[in-house]
């Protein structure tokens, strides 16, 4: 007998092209648990959850599908091992969705702390679109339609876990049956999962213009890392310098490998005499080795977007599959399937 593979359900809102941010607090993760060949995973692109605050800008969703598809695949998610699809393709999603609705409150969608920070910071207020203050719950259809146990984010999205297994819980209970499956979250280790913005923000973030693309070019990515911010009493050369909080440092931290060459070069910059150009080369030469396969891979795949677009299509039949099953067994327990 064959033992049950375990399943990943994970993605993301495409909204503009994915950064180094998005890619330590969360791709290295799947392409790590990809490559074990222990998953069936599934990597959706979440258009329907980005459209929940952006109804009146299809376009820019529409334009981003594609950069979140590139910046998968070149981040080494595999179409051969992995099935990646498009949220609004699978109209099972949007069903168990509604079903799920009439399990939650609005005072429990109301405390989701990842939504009320977003509400907070959208300045929506007492005007929040239903369907954004809702997107928790199609999160939960999204990971329930495809029985996933395992779903690699970054921190933030702890929350929606919480409400998603609830669901589980309260569908199972009430319908006495055990057909969903409550996830578990993997997040980044400790200390690499939130990487702060250029200028030193605690958040790398689009709307920041403080982020480093997958995409961007050699030069870019130089120019950016000339520009970070790093110890603002660090004037001279030969001042001594602080590495925490410095940007570069917390940079070094999450991406050089030689941690022993790093140790050297703190305790250099901390007695002073160690300057902020030249610890500013050594991470953009770090960066660089790890930016370069992951733009040279995406650079080949958008020169064959028509092969992209082919493996969403597929991906998203595939997808289509599983979760008209699972909304099969769903409308079975609560005993809606009326005429067979
Ligand atoms: N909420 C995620 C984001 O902000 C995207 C997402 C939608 C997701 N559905 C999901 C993530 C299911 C993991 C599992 O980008």
């Amino acid at each position: 007998m064959t033992e049950k593979k375990h399943v990943i359900l994970t993605g993301d809102r495409p909204t503009g092209k994915l950064h180094i941010g998005h890619y330590v607090g969360s791709l290295k993760n799947r392409v790590a648990l990809q490559n074990t060949g222990k998953y069936d995973t599934y990597i959706m692109i979440a258009d329907q959850q980005a459209l929940t605050d952006n109804a009146r800008d299809p376009e820019k969703i529409r334009r981003s599908l594609h950069e979140v598809a590139l910046d998968y695949l070149a981040v080494g998610i595999d179409p051969k091992q992995s099935t990646i699809f498009v949220q609004s393709q699978i109209p099972a999603l949007s069903e168990l969705t509604m079903h799920y609705l009439n399990l939650v409150t609005v005072s429990r969608l109301k405390r989701n702390p990842t939504v009320k920070t977003e509400i907070q910071q959208k300045k929506f207020g007492e005007s929040v679109p239903a369907g954004f203050l809702i997107y928790p719950v199609s999160q939960a259809a999204d990971i329930t339609a495809f029985k996933a146990d395992t779903v690699p984010v970054g921190d933030d999205q702890e929350p929606m876990l919480e409400q998603t297994r609830e669901i589980v819980r309260t569908f199972n209970r009430i319908y006495q049956q055990d057909i969903l499956v409550e996830p578990e979250g993997v997040f980044p280790p400790k200390g690499e999962g939130r990487i702060p913005g250029l200028d030193g923000n605690a958040k790398m973030s689009k709307s920041l213009g403080n982020a480093i693309y997958l995409s961007d070019d050699e030069d870019t990515i130089q120019k950016k890392v000339m520009s970070m911010y790093t110890d603002p009493t660090h004037i001279k050369v030969s001042d001594p310098g602080h590495v925490e909080g410095n940007t570069v440092f917390t940079y070094l931290d999450i991406f050089d490998p030689d941690k022993e060459q790093e140790a050297k070069l703190k305790e250099q910059y901390q007695a002073g005499g160690l300057g902020d150009v030249k610890i500013k080369r050594y991470l953009n030469d770090v960066l660089q080795a790890e930016l370069k396969p992951i733009r040279e891979r995406r650079e080949q795949y958008a020169a064959n977007i028509d092969y992209v677009d082919q493996i969403l299509q597929e991906g998203s039949a595939r997808a289509n599959e599983v979760a008209n099953q699972t909304l099969k067994e769903v409308r079975d327990a609560i005993g809606i399937n009326y005429f067979g």
